[in-house]
């Protein structure tokens, strides 16, 4: 039997070892449980056009509006597959136990979310990460009593196995604990490691997802696209610890956006975005926000005091509990003061349709990979992008067989960044970049003694710096408007020297 090793244990490595499982053995390695994975943070839902609510929504409205959130700069065959499968990811995540919030008629219900004119965004309170991990969870444990899938707790990665023929053969991990390091050796390896938290320092995700194992990959061959595309999403909140998110449903559900202007408060996406308002693409409300509020001189609120306790209580529960437990303040009576943050990587490991990479036997799923969301991601889109992914690559993994011989590389242990770096992206890789800023932390960064991470560093801020025009997530206050030459995904190779193309 034909052995798949998945790295990583959230959504998309959890549907990848439970699809896999079916017709392989699977080692599935992760730095932590799956219950303290990044997926289980997300709130706001999953996307599928089930039209539920007589809206008259499909799969074509679906694709239509992710290729326009993602600015056009999507692989075009991969959101087809992802929207016209989202019904039937939602029918089986339902099936497996995930315990969505219906309406008064049985039905799933549907909430709206940025980009989209339709309700089209299924949800479990404002726990959505949290009921689907927890029904995945269900469907690997049966799967392990069976022998099916093993898994290995408190192992990070450190680098890939080839074999003479430069197919990917497995993966070397150490243990966090003993620093034991060992190799995990099988037929294809998909990698499933989410974004790259640690290149910005607190961001709203996971610090487990510190991007390294994107950084290695890169370093050893492996192509990545779009890296310049970083969301901020518009409603994050500081706490002691971290940025914290406050979910996009909170505007879907009715929240409105407003600053103080000559002490009245003024709702500016109603006024400069009537149709829509506060459910633009988040690109578009980031920018607003900041715009708005004077580059953060002026406090922004998110207001869903208007809004009845029901609503707040049951369907923004979670919003209701970071409100109170970590901002001392009670949302049902006041305004929330937010502004945009680091919240998703819509780009990485390069996958096509496939989600195979350019490395024979080696596949990427969920926020590691790079294929689905272009210039900006749709929210509710990602949770459907994690599963699809982590099926597809599963499918076509358990069909790999390797055949050259094994062999060893030299094996370094991941080092620490020291948030400089950080302190570094997070300046000159803000909602707003230009060539100046760019170039002197590119100058900032050859200073530094190289590793992976500063190697990905450098190739985020090269892409930003050759993406001469503004799209979706990136805007240059340079070139300000979008150049139909640059309607294309950056792409990245590193060969001891990082190239960047588009194509
Ligand atoms: O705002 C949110 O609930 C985030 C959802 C997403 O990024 O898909």
């Amino acid at each position: 039997m034909n052995k798949v090793i998945v790295v990583g244990a959230g959504m998309a490595g959890l549907t990848a070892a439970i699809r896999a499982s079916d017709n392989a053995e699977v080692d599935l390695i992760s730095l932590d449980y799956s219950e303290r994975s990044q997926s289980v943070m997300a709130m706001g839902g999953i996307n599928a056009a089930l039209n539920t609510k007589g809206q008259d929504d499909s799969t074509e409205q679906h694709y239509a509006d992710t290729m326009h959130g993602g600015c056009e700069i999507n692989d075009a065959e991969a959101v087809l597959r992802l929207t016209a499968d989202a019904l039937k990811i939602v029918e089986w995540l339902s099936e497996i136990g995930t315990s969505f919030t219906r309406d008064e008629n049985g039905n799933i219900d549907l909430r709206y979310f940025g980009g989209q004119k339709k309700q089209r965004t299924a949800y479990a309170g404002a726990r959505t990460g949290k009921q689907i991990v927890t029904a995945l969870i269900g469907q690997c444990r049966k799967r392990e009593v069976e022998g099916k899938v093993t898994r290995h707790v408190g192992w990070r990665f450190v680098s890939l196995i080839f074999t003479d023929k430069r197919e990917c053969a497995g993966v070397v991990c150490v243990n966090e604990d003993s620093g034991e390091i060992k190799s995990f050796t099988g037929d294809a390896v998909i990698i499933a490691t989410g974004g790259l938290n640690s290149l910005f320092g607190k961001t709203v995700g996971s610090t487990q997802n510190d991007g390294y194992a994107t950084a290695r990959l890169l370093t050893q061959g492996v192509q990545l696209a779009n890296l310049e595309m970083i969301q901020y999403h518009p409603t994050t909140v500081r706490t002691p610890n971290k940025r914290m998110l406050i979910t996009e449903a909170a505007r879907g559900e009715g929240g409105k956006l407003y600053v103080l202007r000559d002490g009245e408060k003024w709702y500016f996406m109603k006024e400069w975005y009537p149709e829509l308002a506060e459910l633009m693409p988040r690109d578009v409300v980031s920018k607003s926000i900041y715009k708005a509020s004077n580059g953060g001189e002026k406090e922004v609120y998110l207001d869903i005091t208007h809004l009845d306790e029901d609503t707040i209580r049951v369907k923004l529960d979670e919003v209701y509990d970071i409100c109170t437990k970590y901002l001392n303040l009670n949302p049902i009576e006041e305004p929330i003061p937010i502004f945009p943050g680091v919240h998703y990587f819509m780009g990485g490991i390069r996958t096509d349709a496939d989600h195979r990479t350019n490395i024979k036997g080696l596949y990427a799923a969920g926020e590691c990979s790079s294929q689905y969301h272009g210039a900006n991601r749709l929210g509710g889109n990602s949770l459907l992008g994690a599963i699809h992914g982590g099926w597809i690559a599963a499918e076509n993994a358990i069909l790999e067989k390797p055949t050259g011989e094994l062999i060893r590389e030299e094996v370094n242990i991941p080092t620490q960044n020291d948030g400089r770096l950080a302190e570094i992206m997070n300046r000159s890789m803000s909602i707003y970049r230009d060539e100046e800023n760019l170039t002197d932390a590119l100058n900032e960064l050859n200073g530094m003694e190289e590793s992976p991470l500063i190697i990905l560093a450098k190739a985020c801020i090269m892409s930003a710096i050759e993406r001469k025009e503004s799209r979706g997530a990136h805007q240059r206050t340079d070139y300000p408007q979008s150049s139909s030459e640059f309607e294309k995904a950056s792409n990245v190779t590193y060969d001891g020297e990082i190239n960047v193309f588009f194509e």
